[in-house]
């Protein structure tokens, strides 16, 4: 099982029915693919996780990456799982809150220079972790 965590920049704040679209589109597709994950949102940038098949977890990120709705798509962590970590999800969702990123020292300056994605690429086993608090919730 391969996963793949990326972190990306939202062309413009996305409102909650853009989200919704994003997510109807991606848990149709997904359930095709036998791919799971979590997409995490907030102000402007996302994280996500997909895991599955490597073949077909690399090409679905390669489409994902070129969605004019995000830019700047950073990847974060690959490698191969023992299980799925999301198998409730063909794609949660959770938008994070102040104390969820709590968790990632540095946030604060980084909202100064929002589209600087070393502060995730640089702790990304502090992704993972703020990942893996979502396993149980999807907010729809
Ligand atoms: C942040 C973000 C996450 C996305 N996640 C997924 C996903 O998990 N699965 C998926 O099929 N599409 C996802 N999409 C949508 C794809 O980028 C793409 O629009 C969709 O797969 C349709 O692809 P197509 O236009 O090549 O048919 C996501 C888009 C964005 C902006």
């Amino acid at each position: 099982m391969f996963s793949l965590v990326y972190v990306s920049f939202a062309a413009h704040d996305l409102s909650d029915e853009e989200l919704k679209d994003i997510l109807k589109v991606a848990r149709e597709t997904n359930q095709q693919l036998g791919i799971t994950g979590m997409l995490l949102y907030r102000d402007g940038f996302f994280i996500q996780v997909l895991e599955g098949d490597e073949d077909k977890v690399k090409a679905l990120f390669a489409r994902i990456a070129a969605d004019p709705r995000h830019r700047n798509v950073l990847t974060v962590h690959t490698g191969q799982v023992e299980s799925r970590r999301f198998p409730d999800w063909t794609m949660g969702f959770n938008k994070l809150s102040d104390s969820d990123l709590d968790q990632l020292p540095g946030f604060t300056d980084f909202l100064s220079r929002p589209d600087d994605g070393t502060l995730f690429t640089q702790n990304s086993d502090r992704v993972l972790t703020l990942l893996d608090s979502f396993r149980n919730r999807s907010y729809y």
